[in-house]
């Protein structure tokens, strides 16, 4: 309820300021845009406290969040400063043992140390909105004010470890199913029915959630499906340890085992590099599109060409809550297409990550068609043709009869050069790249190419449109393969180079693997199919100069008939599925070392890990010197979303800085 303009409104601190009412207290914590909880919120938390415990006539504290959020955890900024006091922890501590009743009117959202505050209250009450994680295995951590030892006490074990361990987010009826809250009601009745029950608490015993016991509960299933999405990271390991303390060891005790591992884990490697991309992923685009610049207004999203990739292209579109048109050459085509369309979304409505209102409504935006006039009515086409110059550039000329003039133009392309599509187009400062990576309704990356000729409001209105399709957009020049095919090629060409020099593809892969790789290198050749880039390197042997270093091995596996997975034998040979290591590709390899008169000499995986990660970090530092991308988190963020570099390591660029840093012991 807000004050009425009577009411004294007292500042505990620059971010907490609050007013008593019927005898209540109610605070609200302001630190916008999401409330993190930053020292000023610590303070002035604990000077409301005092108020409570000092004053007689004040009964009881109500404490909500301005704004959207309620709080979106502890302020990730002030995590390479030292603690200081008071901690998040002296705060729940502090709540909790209050004599007089807290309330948690939980406005919106509520995570990590938002959420710890929450569970130290005496009693929680949601509006509609909120919803409520504790995601710190994300940033490397664990729950360090009370998390893991409040949270199963109100939701038991299992729940608790799912909760922590994957890091995820639940609503505000799954968090009242569950037992983290009380009650949930609509966000105009919050701060009444908070005011409501906090009288009725007047005078009783608070309800102390570390008060309350743990039962013991089978976790083993939940335990191992966190574990076996670890990958490397140590943070979920802590996480279930630590919950799984709550039912073994006194609380308190737990509470300090708590503390201990997330004041380490906070200093951890793992730590730096996730708190490292948290903020590259937000700062991604800043530099390169200009913000004061007025975007373009967009509506309707033409795809021409409904395959593979524009499907997918379609289900983001849709999704963003665009008019999409879609376009093909036939009627028969464009019947596909349709098809091809709705099947995806039909896929995501059964795995209910689509509302059946939202599936008709996103049907209803969608026409595919055979004529391509009906494109007239888009503010942005995005072409998704087959990647050969001369396709693209005949639709690009057909497209520019039929398009308004300030319509923009998108192309697809992996590794054309988008200004000589713009060529066919009559105001080619409206023409830009935007390069899908494949599912593209599934794959967060987008790579937004700035031509030569593209103009400010075009790449800020593409760069918006990204955001509204849920992509993590990352603009960059133009030069072959763009930023991240331009790296993946100079990695690929330095693990085969090793190949000839005495490493085998399952040493290379497990090296990869154990470093965090979803997949090793030679693995995903061989699911993605070999026949593809053999294709291209066929096309480009005539212009590749003799004196430029090539391993004709991959193209020997192709020679020999092997296509990777889909044929049962690439890199591999495949029984059931199932990768295993195939003498006569080894025999292969040697056989070119041998033609090349190659000795053959072992590697190690740091090795292999060390040499493949500077041959990215030096790509990286060649597209920086060209101007090709803006950052060197933009690179790392192309890596870690589009190519499977663990996120935990920070992306290429990040690990060459930090070695960088401990060899020299400056930072770079
Ligand atoms: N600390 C500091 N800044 C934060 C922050 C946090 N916890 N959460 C978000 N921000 C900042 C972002 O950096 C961004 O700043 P910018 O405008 O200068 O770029 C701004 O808030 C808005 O963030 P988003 O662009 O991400 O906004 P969205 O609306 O897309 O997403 C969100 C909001 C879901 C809250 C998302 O920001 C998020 O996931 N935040 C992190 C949540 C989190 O991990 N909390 C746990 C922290 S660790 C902890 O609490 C430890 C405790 O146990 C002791």
């Amino acid at each position: 309820m807000p004050a009425s303009s009577e009411t004294k409104i007292i500042h505990f601190s620059d971010a907490v300021s609050g007013f008593v009412d019927h005898g209540l207290l109610q605070v609200t914590i302001s630190n916008p845009p999401v409330n993190a909880i930053s020292a000023a919120i610590r303070e002035g938390l604990m000077q409301a406290m005092d108020m409570v415990e000092t004053y007689s006539v004040v009964h009881g504290l109500i404490i909500r969040g301005e704004g959207k959020f309620f709080a979106a955890g502890a302020d990730i900024r002030e995590f390479d400063l030292p603690p200081s006091e008071p901690t998040l922890p002296q705060v729940t501590a502090r709540i909790e043992a209050l004599a007089k009743p807290v309330i948690a009117a939980i406005n919106g959202p509520t995570l990590g140390g938002g959420c710890e505050v929450i569970l130290a209250c005496h009693y929680r009450i949601a509006s509609e909105t909120a919803k409520f994680g504790l995601p710190e295995v994300k940033l490397g951590l664990v729950p360090g004010a009370g998390g893991t030892q409040r949270l199963p006490r109100l939701t038991g074990l299992t729940a608790a470890l799912d909760m922590i361990g994957t890091g995820c987010t639940i609503s505000a009826q799954e968090a009242l199913k569950n037992g983290l809250i009380d009650e949930v009601v609509a966000p105009e009745n919050l701060m009444l029915t908070a005011q409501n029950v906090a009288k009725k608490l007047i005078g009783t015993q608070p309800r102390r959630t570390l008060e309350l016991s743990v039962k013991t509960e089978d976790t083993e299933q939940t335990a191992a499906k966190i574990l076996s999405k670890a990958r490397g990271r140590g943070a979920p390991s802590e996480a279930l340890r630590l919950v799984s303390l709550s039912a073994t060891l006194p609380a308190q005790q737990a509470l300090a085992e708590e503390r201990a591992t997330f004041l380490r884990l906070r200093e951890s490697e793992e730590a730096r590099a996730l708190r490292y991309v948290f903020f590259a992923e937000r700062d991604a685009g800043k530099q390169s599109a200009d913000s004061t610049v007025a975007t373009r207004k967009v509506t309707t999203i033409g795809i021409a060409g409904t395959g593979l990739m524009g499907s997918g292209i379609a289900v983001c579109a849709l999704a963003g809550g665009y008019q999409v048109i879609g376009y093909e050459q036939s009627e028969e085509a464009a019947l596909a297409g349709y098809q091809r369309i709705t099947a995806l979304l039909d896929k995501q409505f059964q795995t209910g990550r689509l509302s059946e209102q939202a599936l008709q409504q996103q049907k209803a935006n969608l026409s595919v068609s055979a004529d391509i006039a009906a494109l007239s009515a888009a503010d942005l086409v995005i072409e998704a043709v087959f990647d050969d110059l001369t396709v693209k550039s005949e639709l690009f000329a057909k497209l520019d009869k039929v398009l308004r003039p300030d319509a923009i133009v998108a192309t697809n392309t992996s590794y054309l050069n988008p200004d000589e599509l713009a060529v066919q187009i009559s105001h080619p400062s409206r023409v830009v790249g935007m390069h899908f990576f494949s599912p593209a309704h599934i794959m967060r990356l987008l790579e937004i190419v700035n031509c030569a000729q593209t103009v400010p409001d075009v790449l800020a209105t593409t760069v918006a449109v990204a955001k509204k399709l849920n992509k993590l957009g990352i603009v960059c020049g133009v030069c072959e393969g763009f930023i991240g095919n331009r790296i993946f090629s100079a990695y690929r060409r330095e693990a085969e180079f090793m190949l000839e020099q005495g490493a085998l593809p399952h040493e290379i892969d497990a090296a990869l693997e154990d470093y965090g790789f979803a997949m090793g290198l030679f693995a995903v050749y061989d699911m993605a199919g070999l026949e593809i880039a053999w294709a291209k390197r066929k096309r480009q042997a005539a212009t590749r100069s003799p004196d430029e270093p090539y391993s004709p091995i991959a193209d020997r596996l192709c020679e020999a008939g092997r296509f990777g997975q889909k044929n049962g034998k690439g890199w591999y040979q495949y029984q059931d599925g199932k990768r295993q290591i195939d003498p006569d590709v080894t025999t292969l390899i040697e056989t070119v070392r041998l033609e090349k008169n190659i000795q053959a000499r072992s590697f190690t995986s740091k090795q292999i890990i060390a040499q493949l990660l500077q041959v990215m970090a030096d790509e990286g530092t060649q597209l920086l010197q060209e101007g090709i991308a803006a950052s060197p988190s933009d690179i790392d963020l192309v890596l870690i979303n589009g190519y499977g570099f663990p996120a935990h390591k920070g992306g290429p660029m990040f690990t060459a800085a930090q070695s960088k840093t401990k060899t020299t012991g400056t930072s770079a």
